[in-house]
């Protein structure tokens, strides 16, 4: 009976601590913000418009070649990269496969209006403008005919390193990616040098290396989809990548920061197995301990 009295307060103070204290923390340390939008609906798209590839090609190599190059097309880089940070704030992303990436309504209000697409309006006004032109000024069909060329040229399938590398290594360091113990330098530091980074977003964009772990897989996907939400003001793009490639980027960031998870769930079944085994041995020693005592 007395130890039935110490399992009920235990429980009580167990569920307290698990359904009152932890759930309020958590609801404090991290604010309820909206699931992310994969539709990208508030953004001025391609309203319904089917592009032309051939046109698009076209198009694209008369307006953006000059700053992104596109390898697998045969348009190489024009600068090295250090002289596009300096020219443009940070180095231009090869546009080889953000047909795959970028959700094809996102691109198009990117290639309209960069700076309004990617929620970055504060931070271009008094004069600043956005490094990228934006081309409102064409028609919508020629803007769904580069989309449809972006779409056609793009690989059909990226590793979960590709995605990362283009949609966010412009930007951020994932120095453990490729951790050289020979003191040579990674190969995952950002193509942007801090200086200019820093210069163009006001602040060096943090090395994303432990950021699965720091912050968890559910707030980088919200994060990376609309940095707003949870960062009000902040200098950060929002990333308007598909489900599918902002599932390969946090995998990619699972893969560098927690490289142990496959181990570690694979270790919960025999874990909780041995536990109980070992339940009944503490048990059965205990009755016979008890046993003789009596
Ligand atoms: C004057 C140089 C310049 C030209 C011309 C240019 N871009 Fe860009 N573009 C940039 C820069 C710089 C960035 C990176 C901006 C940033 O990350 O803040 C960028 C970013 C992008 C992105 C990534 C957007 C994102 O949200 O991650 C796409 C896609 C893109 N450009 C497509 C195009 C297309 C298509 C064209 C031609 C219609 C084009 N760009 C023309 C400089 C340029
Ligand atoms: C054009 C540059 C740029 C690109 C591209 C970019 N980021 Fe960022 N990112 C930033 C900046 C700047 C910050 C710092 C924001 C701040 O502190 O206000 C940041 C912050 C972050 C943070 C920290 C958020 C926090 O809670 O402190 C994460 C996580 C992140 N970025 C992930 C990503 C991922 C993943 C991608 C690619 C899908 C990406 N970023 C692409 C500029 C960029």
């Amino acid at each position: 009976m007395r130890e039935l009295k110490i399992l009920a307060v235990v429980v009580f103070f167990s569920g307290v601590l698990y359904w009152g204290v932890e759930p309020f923390a958590h609801s404090k340390l991290h604010p309820h913000v909206e699931p992310a939008d994969y539709t990208f609906a508030d953004v001025d798209g391609l309203q319904g418009m089917n592009g032309d590839a051939i046109k698009g090609a076209e198009l694209v190599a008369a307006n953006c070649t000059a700053c992104h190059s596109i390898e697998s097309q045969g348009f190489p880089k024009i600068m090295d990269d250090a002289s596009s940070a300096a020219s443009y704030g940070v180095v231009p992303p090869d546009l080889g496969t953000s047909g795959a990436i970028y959700d094809e309504n996102f691109l198009a209000a990117v290639i309209k209006n960069p700076a309004k697409a990617t929620k970055t309006e504060h931070k271009f006004q008094d004069g600043k403008t956005h490094p990228m032109p934006g081309y409102d000024w064409m028609q919508p069909q020629e803007i769904a005919d580069m989309v449809a060329y972006l779409k056609s040229i793009a690989p059909a399938e990226l590793t979960n390193k590709e995605v990362y590398i283009d949609a966010c290594q412009r930007c951020h360091s994932i120095k453990y990616g490729d951790f050289r113990f020979d003191g040579t330098k990674s190969s995952m530091l950002a193509f942007t040098p801090d200086e200019n980074i820093k210069a163009y977003m006001g602040i060096v964009p943090p090395d994303l290396s432990q950021y699965i772990r720091s912050r968890g897989e559910g707030y980088l996907h919200t994060f990376i989809n609309d940095p707003q939400k949870h960062l009000e003001g902040t200098a950060m793009p929002r990333v308007g990548l598909t489900k599918a490639a902002e599932d390969q980027v946090v995998a990619y960031m699972t893969e560098v920061g927690d490289s142990s998870k496959p181990k570690r769930e694979a270790l919960a079944g025999p874990f909780l197995g041995y536990l109980v085994i070992f339940a009944i041995f503490a048990w059965l020693w205990k009755a016979k301990i008890w046993r003789e005592v009596h």
